[in-house]
């Protein structure tokens, strides 16, 4: 890995999103460090990466322990630019039937686990005077949808979280990009609910170059938050 690149941190970077997310990142020539739980989905990712644009960190986010653990492993060998907070996991139950353990699952990895990565890499942000965070959130934070109650509250939290952080940071040139999107086709969603709505949905390639383009603007501005639906609307 030549060390000079940008260094983007992409958490959940096996899947959907955040796969499509490493490819767009190395297709502009970026570092990728790529972290999710399944390692061989991660090691797959390296299939093709022929000038060694991409390193593999496993990561559970839910773990702040291990957040900073692989926070460290990357940054003693490389500069990190960027972290895309997008390692994410959801439940499609009522508030009657989700159980406290599935409460836990996704409050800890999509709300705690963004918020362990983002104090992981503060200190480093601050001292190289610039950096930016990218959150992953959705559509839930401008709309309500049945069915979603600990998303949501997971999602709004964050984008809560990271509005007040991005006040906080303008000081140091530090970056903070809301991507709010509607339903994007990937594994995240049972393969009848994509198979039935797989022309609807946005793809994940898109949401990606989306990504890339706000990072790659110039560094005295931000894209604060991005909306993106499907043309048709929500599903
Ligand atoms: N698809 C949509 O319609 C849509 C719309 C709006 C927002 N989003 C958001 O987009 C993000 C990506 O989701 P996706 O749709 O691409 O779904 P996906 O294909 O299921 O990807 C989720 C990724 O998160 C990783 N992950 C889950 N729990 C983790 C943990 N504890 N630690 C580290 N990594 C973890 C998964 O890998 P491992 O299981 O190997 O850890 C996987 O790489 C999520 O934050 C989701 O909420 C999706």
């Amino acid at each position: 890995m030549d060390k000079e690149r940008a260094g983007i941190w992409i958490t959940g970077a096996n899947s959907g999103i955040g796969k499509a997310t490493v490819k767009e990142f190395v297709s502009v020539g970026c570092n990728v460090f790529a972290s999710a739980r399944r390692v061989s989905e991660l090691n797959r990712l390296t299939e093709n990466d022929s000038e060694s644009q991409i390193g593999i960190y496993p990561c559970n986010v839910a773990s702040r322990a291990n957040v900073d653990q692989t926070f460290k492993k990357i940054s003693a060998e490389y500069n990190i630019n960027c972290l895309i907070n997008n390692a994410g996991i959801t439940s499609f139950k009522s508030v009657e039937e989700n159980s406290v353990k599935e409460i836990d699952e996704v409050i800890n990895t999509n709300l705690l686990g963004s918020i362990y990565t983002i104090k992981a890499v503060l200190p480093h942000f601050i001292k190289i005077s610039g950096g930016t965070i990218i959150n992953v959130l959705s559509i839930v934070t401008e709309k309500t949808f049945t069915n979603s109650s600990v998303y949501s509250a997971s999602k709004m939290g964050l984008l809560g979280y990271a509005r007040v952080l991005r006040e906080e940071v303008r000081k140091y040139n530090i970056r903070v990009i809301n991507v709010i999107p509607g339903v994007t086709e990937t594994p995240i969603w049972t393969r009848e609910m994509r198979e039935e709505n797989s022309e609807r949905m946005m793809n994940p390639e898109s949401i990606a170059r989306l990504m890339v383009s706000a990072f790659l603007q110039s560094d005295n501005l931000v894209t604060e938050e991005i909306v993106v639906r499907p043309i048709q609307g929500d599903l």
